[in-house]
């Protein structure tokens, strides 16, 4: 059966027009009273075709209809939290179970934290803000130092003092509406007093060591499962669909950041969690302030002495600057603020067997020793497998050939410590080699594919053996197909790891530009995806309709897709951003050659070195990649790429170019800045730019910017520019 069944397209409202074609108004263009009438209109049409879904056998609305009316009603209350209706279609349990929570698009993205393991990388920290920053040595530059809570992250947003919304962090730009579990936690304010007229907290959702104790406890005597440690535990209780299991789940919040806000908080970090435990929310005990590195560290020691004795777990401490007005200077890298950094304390460790090594191969090609072990707890955690990397981990040296573990290599049968450090995969730190037997022999990595059997050779250089089989090696073409599919790639619903492996395995898809053929293929006709093991008519045309939606793609999304080596989901936002369009990005790529302009362009984006730049090149000057990815590319609508707050920015799109010494901020801060405003900064003038910064000192490319009429400010005069932003 497809389609929601019930009352008649008109007795609903609904608009086939309007509301079954994709062209409708942006949410970020709504205004209030249209989203407000937008909602209550669709709470009808859903409403009613979700209640009458089982009643009538006349269909008036297809399930991808559906979904596309239920996605919209998202995005519009994501955008106007206040606006969500108590009928709201996104609260109804039940109406689409495999949608599980609704989507939240955060106002301000949730980032993570870059990381800091010794002291050293601590002064470090400090080293870098002062350069960027451009203070010396000498000058005062105050941090805090606080906990790093070992839980999962949650936004919660107050409109005029209400608690209205709560969000997981998601992939950190979407996550899910986890409002009523949310609203069960006992230090999680309902309301607030003196608060912001939008105020988004954020913080950590915990459980502490003796609830956790009873909950398994609890757990154990109704014949269920354990959880394995305190995190997992928080995270499985905020993330029921149903909320009064929430509800008997003892979860604790530490606020410790804020999202949107209508107005500052304070001046200081330590003043805005001084505001928010002032406000209700509970806040670290342990958070301090420090002048120094040395202080830092000093704190970090003091608080791993207690680590054992708070009570909730801890993997770290975070350090961020205290003054607000030079974290708002500092800004972001593509996914972690320059302003803070999170110290970790060092893994835990455990003895176990090596039993086996099994040899992976990735899209790369790339053969990846596994480490199979008899099944050990580390830190809560129950762990069977650790990577071992490449030949020369194995062999007991690092990458620059230096000794690891003393020079130990490993052995199957060797008896090894294995350590975790937070949710990485977990890895060998040493070898017990008085545990090992004579006759244990040396580890050799395979020299063929142990999937195609294609030759598996080491370039000079390279610490990876690669398979060279290409896309004939059917370990490389199915993990390539994965990780086009992956959740910051296509991310099609319906079509995870399994499903590419089976249509792999039986022919029906082989390279990327297959996945937009399946409908056409097996929708109707002998072979057809319903008729599958597993499918039906109704997940058959939701996944046609899924791939379909994915037709129309941001140009970032695509670019990271195609699994170039050393192209990243970051990289590829940074290219997009660049190019702007698939048209400038792959003629980019097919003409860039070491040295030309395309080349020399390619490496001026901060975030790309001549490692990507090679790849980049190489991979679009092989002929059968080439054609792989045009047969994809036809197939695909790839959307503009542009930074979403640039709108009003009156350097967006223009070419900039800095010269002489800048006085008042260093030039990577300079050229951060206006890029964040949508500005692309070259190193040179030529006809195509459209303003030259130039302060004292400035010289040939203040001469020839006035010889071809380009607009130059100085360094006041390009603040003021930018200043209103
Ligand atoms: S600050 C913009 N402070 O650690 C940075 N994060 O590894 C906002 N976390 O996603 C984060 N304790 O979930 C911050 N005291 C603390 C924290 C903390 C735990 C988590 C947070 C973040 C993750 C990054």
């Amino acid at each position: 059966m497809t389609g929601r069944r019930g009352p008649t397209l008109l007795s609903l409202g609904l608009n086939r027009a309007r509301d079954t074609v994709t062209a409708q108004t942006p949410v970020t263009d709504l205004d209030e009273q249209t989203a407000r009438d937008e909602l209550a209109r669709l709470a009808k049409v859903l409403g009613g075709a979700n209640a009458a879904y089982h009643t009538s056998d006349d269909p008036v609305i297809s399930d991808a209809d559906y979904d596309a009316l239920k996605r919209r009603n998202s995005e519009i209350e994501a955008q106007f939290p206040g606006l969500k209706r108590k009928d709201s279609p996104s609260e109804q349990v039940g109406a689409t179970p495999s949608e599980g929570f609704s989507k939240v698009t955060h106002a301000v993205p949730m980032l993570s934290l870059a990381n800091a393991f010794d002291d050293t990388d601590v002064v470090e920290f400090d080293g870098r803000i002062r350069k960027y920053l451009g203070l010396d040595g000498a000058a005062a530059l105050s941090y805090t130092a606080e906990p790093k809570i070992d839980g999962l992250s949650l936004s919660l947003r107050y409109e005029k003092g209400e608690l209205v919304q709560a969000a997981t962090r998601g992939d950190g730009t979407v996550g899910e509406n986890v409002t009523a579990n949310a609203r069960t936690i006992h230090n999680v304010p309902q309301s607030l007093n003196g608060a912001p007229d939008v105020l988004e907290v954020r913080g950590e959702v915990y459980m502490s060591h003796p609830d956790f104790e009873a909950l398994n406890a609890r757990q154990a005597e109704a014949g269920q499962k354990q959880f394995a440690n305190p995190r997992n535990a928080a995270a499985g209780s905020l993330r029921q669909l149903d909320a009064t299991i929430t509800r008997a789940r003892p979860l604790e919040f530490f606020a410790y950041a804020w999202g949107a806000l209508s107005e500052p908080l304070a001046e200081t970090q330590m003043g805005a969690i001084e505001r928010l435990n002032a406000l209700g929310f509970q806040t670290n005990p342990l958070t301090i302030i420090c002048d120094s590195p040395e202080a830092m560290v000093a704190h970090y020691r003091d608080i791993e002495q207690q680590r054992a004795s708070l009570g909730y777990d801890i993997d770290g401490v975070v350090y961020k600057v205290n003054d607000l007005g030079l974290q708002g200077r500092l800004g972001f890298r593509s996914t972690t603020p320059r302003w803070a950094i999170a110290h970790k304390f060092p893994a835990e460790l455990a003895w176990t067997r090596l039993d086996s090594i099994d040899i992976q191969v990735g899209r790369t090609g790339a053969l990846s020793p596994v480490a199979r072990l008899a099944p050990v707890t580390v830190g809560g955690v129950v762990v069977s497998n650790a990577t071992l990397h490449n030949e020369d981990y194995i062999a007991g040296r690092d990458n620059k050939g230096d000794e690891i573990r003393e020079g130990k290599d490993i052995r199957v049968g060797d008896w090894v410590q294995v350590y975790r450090a937070g949710d990485v995969i977990p890895k060998v730190a040493d070898v017990d080699l008085s545990k090992r037997s004579k006759d244990a022999p040396v580890f050799e990595m395979p020299h063929s594919c142990p999937q195609c059997g294609s030759d598996a050779v080491r370039e000079p250089g390279d610490a990876v053996r690669r398979c060279t089989g290409g896309l004939i090696c059917p370990a490389q073409a199915v993990e390539k197909l994965k990780h086009f599919v992956s959740r910051s790639a296509f991310d099609i619903d319906g079509l995870g790891a399994k499903q590419v492996e089976q249509f792999y395995a039986d022919g029906w898809i082989a390279e990327p530009a297959d996945i937009f053929e399946l409908r056409a293929k097996y929708g109707s006709g002998v072979q057809q995806l319903k008729n599958r093991e597993g499918w039906g008519d109704k997940s058959a045309s939701n996944l046609f309709d899924a791939i379909d939606d994915r037709r129309n793609i941001p140009l970032n999304r695509v670019i990271f897709a195609l699994g170039i080596r050393h192209v990243g989901d970051a990289a590829a936002n940074l290219l997009a951003l660049h190019y702007a369009t698939w048209d400038a990005f792959s003629a980019a790529m097919r003409t860039a050659q070491e040295g030309n302009p395309a080349w020399n362009d390619l490496l001026s984006i901060d975030g790309v070195g001549a490692v990507m730049a090679t790849s980049l090149a190489t991979t679009f000057n092989q002929a059968a990649e080439i054609a792989s990815i045009d047969r994809l590319v036809a197939h695909l609508d790839i959307q503009t790429a542009a930074r979403p707050d640039t709108a009003g920015s009156p350097v967006a799109g223009k070419t900039v170019v800095f010269t002489g010494t800048l006085e008042k901020m260093t030039r990577a801060e300079a050229k951060a800045r206006a890029e964040a405003l949508g500005a692309k900064v070259s190193g040179s003038v030529s006809a195509k730019t459209d303003i030259l910064v130039a302060g004292p000192g400035a010289g040939s490319k203040a001469k020839k910017a006035v010889e071809l009429g380009i607009e130059t400010l100085d360094e006041d005069a390009w603040l003021e520019l930018i200043a209103p932003l």
